[in-house]
């Protein structure tokens, strides 16, 4: 399973990269205007920042709602970078455009992904990846993983080839489960990534041993 960096905030960015397990970064206006950039140059210069520090693939996504905004804007954001994934929400402009982005070897993220049904036409379309919203569909009590497990059985039964990635990853244990569920990417905050590493018995028996360590050599 890859794992991609839910953020814009580069200094989180070079972190997470720094650890040596990172495959991409995603973002999405929320997440560009929490770290303050505005503007269409600023916003374009930005993907390029982030295109320098990852090697991998990061997703930038399109704020039109019609196909020929989305088409314009997503083939501008794609010429910045190889690396570049034009994000595009699961509307049916949102699909046209997708299939358009397909047909032109444009890779594409279909965000905004809350059930089996919208998944497979993402998968028609050609999306490359595929983004169900596990957080948020437990936010409203309903189960992400459980769409997770369905969309990996779907897409396994018919062949499609989109990649499934977790979005909206709360915690590590939705990775966890997520991995479990056959996702093939998981992007999430460094926090949950973070809180991979975390056990008391990492940290009781590291201890253990340097002291050990340090009493026979002493
Ligand atoms: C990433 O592709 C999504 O836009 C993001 O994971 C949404 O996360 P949120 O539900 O925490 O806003």
């Amino acid at each position: 399973m890859k794992f991609f960096i839910d953020t814009a905030n580069l200094d989180q960015i070079r972190e997470a990269n720094e650890l040596g397990i990172l495959d991409g970064v995603t973002t999405n206006p929320s997440l560009m205007a929490k770290e303050g950039i505005t503007g269409q140059e600023n916003i374009l210069n930005h993907y390029k920042a982030i295109c320098a520090i990852v090697d991998g693939d990061v997703s930038a996504e399109v704020i039109s709602t019609d196909f020929n905004g989305m088409v314009e804007e997503g083939e501008r954001l794609a010429a910045l970078h190889t690396n570049i994934v034009v994000k595009v929400p699961m509307t049916v402009d949102g699909v046209k455009a997708i299939s358009h982005f397909t047909k032109k070897g444009i890779r594409t993220n279909c965000t905004l992904v809350f059930s089996s049904g919208q998944a497979i036409l993402a998968a028609k379309a050609g999306a490359t990846y595929l983004s169900p919203f596990i957080g948020r569909i437990d936010d409203s009590s309903w189960d992400g993983i459980e769409l997770i497990e369905q969309i990996a059985e779907i897409y396994s039964i018919q062949g499609y080839e989109t990649e499934i990635l977790a979005a909206s990853v709360r915690n590590p244990l939705h990775i966890v489960r997520s991995a479990q569920a056959g996702a093939d990417v998981v992007t999430c905050p460094l926090s949950a990534i973070m809180g991979l590493f975390k056990h008391p018995l990492t940290d009781i028996g590291l201890a253990q041993f340097l002291a050990d360590h340090k009493k026979a050599n002493s």
